[in-house]
């Protein structure tokens, strides 16, 4: 039987980033994965935005995605190849009144929380995106912080340098990943961070209450006419529907995302249609666009929007539930990891842990499987 330092189960940007970061502490590591970047890292968007992706009521979360997000710029220059890292800022607006209203209530409680949200007026807005509807040039905001990355770059990236074992994990106990090939694994310490299906792997002790968040999103291509189409990632609040657009350095675009919990993880019509509808509400030029690729995966969400993450038993760490965050959370995921693999624990990240659930019965009614 093989055996290493570390086996981490799961290869989406997560898993990938921790195993990554941990070959590069000198330990020797696996990361197991049938489809490695084929779940929910294939469809993301890859925005670094600790700003606008601020909800309500998630002061913790924002609190890792602000240190996960500190962590951005010396992760990238560690990683051998470009990964799509874009620091130009991200603009916010609203259609009509009503979604500007509640706009300005979510940017008040953002520069509450202490993050630098530069209001736009009218002329402000077209300056920046000389695309947008005019309709739309009313007012807006800058969030400069909001940064992004190409997820699928960044996957091929970290797994040029990893061993990886293209199968199934079906069990983890003592030491021990057993694989859907038949084959075993031993390794000192086992990472389970293999999404939404970490909630059905036989051995895991803590009860995962992880849920199926589907997005469906779009990438299309942009004609050489209509270049540059945006210079920012651009958000918008259409109607009450959120819907966010970001400019590649290749000059095409990605169009998302919904979110559904309707248990289908084919790409929704409807969802599609309102993506399409809402993004060339704000940017009419969305009509001129070449539609390449559609793709629906499901986001493994948690009761609290915030991840489940860390040691559960001895060798055996837990690091899923990274909802709408995956991408931003590599790096602090990782760092994380990598200091419990040392046998350090920062006190900040105990809200996190896997089993805080446990006490109050998981709300599986909301499941959809
Ligand atoms: N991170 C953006 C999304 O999940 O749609």
């Amino acid at each position: 039987m093989q055996q290493y330092d570390v086996a981490v189960i799961g290869g989406g940007i997560v898993g990938l980033g921790i195993a990554w970061q941990v070959k590069c502490s000198g330990r020797k590591v696996l990361l197991i994965d049938p489809e490695p970047a084929g779940g929910a890292t294939y469809a993301a968007a890859g925005m670094l935005a600790p700003v606008t992706e601020f909800h309500y009521q998630e002061q913790a979360l924002q609190e890792l995605m602000l240190a996960a997000w500190r962590l951005w710029p010396e992760f990238v220059g560690s990683l051998p190849g470009d990964v799509g890292y874009r620091r130009s800022g991200t603009v916010l607006l609203g259609a009509d009144p009503a979604d500007r209203a509640l706009l300005a209530d979510l940017v008040a409680a953002q520069s509450l929380a202490g993050l630098p949200v530069q209001s736009l007026d009218s002329t402000a807005l077209g300056e920046l995106e000389p695309m947008l509807s005019p309709q739309l040039r009313v007012s807006g905001y800058f969030a400069q912080a909001d940064h992004q990355v190409d997820p699928r770059r960044l996957a091929a990236v970290l797994l040029t340098g990893l061993e990886v074992r293209r199968v199934g994990a079906t069990a983890v106990r003592s030491g021990i990943v057993d694989l859907d090939d038949g084959g075993q694994i031993r390794a000192a310490e086992v990472i389970v961070a293999n999404g939404l299906a970490a909630r059905s792997l036989p051995g895991v002790p803590v009860d995962l209450p992880l849920r199926a968040v589907y997005g469906d999103i779009l990438r299309l291509e942009v004609p050489e006419q209509l270049q540059p189409l945006l210079r920012h990632t651009l958000r918008a609040m259409v109607r009450g529907n959120p819907v966010y657009l970001i400019p590649r350095p290749d000059g095409s675009v990605v169009i998302g995302a919904t979110q559904r919990e309707d248990g289908r993880p084919g790409a929704s019509a409807g969802g599609v249609y309102q993506l399409l509808r809402d993004a060339q509400t704000v940017l009419p030029a969305v009509a001129e666009l070449t539609l390449s690729e559609v793709t629906a995966r499901a986001r493994p969400g948690t009761p609290d929007n915030a991840p489940l993450l860390g040691r559960v038993a001895e060798g055996l760490i837990i690091a899923t539930g990274f909802y709408r965050h995956g991408v931003l959370l590599t790096p602090i995921a990782a760092e994380i990891c990598c200091e419990l693999l040392a046998g350090r624990a920062d006190p900040r990240w105990a809200q996190f842990a896997p089993g805080r659930f446990a006490a109050a019965p998981s709300d599986r009614t909301q499941e959809i499987r």
